[in-house]
């Protein structure tokens, strides 16, 4: 069932499922074809309601994307119950989306849980396998989907970690390791640091610069002003502008983690920061 109460007709079993097939207006059958577009969305810490299929069909022009893909804090991977009946049932009702479900990893995901996932080969790299059609990333691959190659690079510190729990709600893998970083290394110079996209829950610091002055700083609070500050004492954010630095050409990157929406332009290279909102390639 979707938000709507529609019963879905397809078969969420099926794994190249060309069609989706649901009754309207008093039983009347449409056919949603599933096309070959992307869906990019920000972070959804546990909740992926905004994935309903009417929703996201609206979106997508009157088709279903083939892939969705959420920039971190995906968090339906959280708690410390193995078989959570919350995350159950979300994790059931993305996996019969007539979509693919990737996510990057963010700061607010159980990485003890994550990390015991199976690791397996996905589009060109590899990734955590939630269920048959949910993967969180690994960082540093470069995948290609749709025929566009995405290099991805997740991870970021919790601002609020004072507040959490060690190992029941902060977990200290959010910060990705040099070995994440030599991976990210190896998988770029194969392709000549050369990539369509890069998706990332933070942003390189150059980013961070941007949207910092960018903001109406003299209506937030000194609590807001510090908040900006201590997302950019980062290792990935290190990192994630070390791959810049390489000199990493994309034609965008997407990323999620600041919980506002905008797109622009740093030194000829444009990015774009997501929350709730929805973008398509
Ligand atoms: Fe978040």
């Amino acid at each position: 069932m979707d938000n709507n109460g529609i019963t879905l007709g397809y078969n969420a079993n099926m794994t190249n499922i060309k069609n989706a097939v649901y009754p309207i207006n008093g039983g009347k059958e449409m056919v949603v074809p599933v096309g070959h577009k992307i869906l990019l969305s920000g972070d959804t810490h546990g909740d992926p309601r905004r994935f309903a299929n009417q929703k996201v069909r609206v979106f997508c022009g009157d088709e279903y994307p083939s892939h969705a893909i959420i920039l971190g804090d995906f968090g339906l991977i959280w708690s410390t119950l193995i078989n959570d009946p919350y995350e159950k049932h979300w994790i059931k009702w993305l996996d019969e989306k007539p979509w693919i479900t990737l996510a990057t990893l963010g700061n607010h995901e159980n990485y003890e849980r994550i990390y015991q996932l199976p690791l397996v080969d996905l589009y060109g790299g590899k990734a955590y396998k939630v269920s048959d059609k949910v993967y969180i990333l690994q960082h540093g691959h470069v995948f290609t989907i749709e025929g566009k190659k995405f290099f991805n690079f997740g991870g970021a510190v919790s601002i609020d970690k004072a507040r959490r729990q060690n190992r029941v709600s902060w977990w200290e893998e959010e910060n990705p390791t040099n070995a994440d970083f030599y991976r990210g290394d190896e998988s770029l110079r194969k392709v000549n640091y050369n990539v369509d996209y890069v998706i990332s829950h933070t942003a390189p610091q150059k980013a961070i610069d941007y949207f910092q002055h960018k903001l109406p700083f003299g209506n937030l609070s000194k609590e807001d002003d510090m908040y900006y500050e201590l997302k950019k004492q980062d290792p990935a954010v290190h990192m994630l502008s070390a791959f810049l630095e390489n000199g990493l050409a994309f034609r965008k990157w997407y990323f999620g983690h600041f919980h506002i929406t905008d797109s622009f332009e740093v030194e000829d290279r444009q990015y774009q920061v997501m929350y709730e909102n929805f973008t398509t390639i």
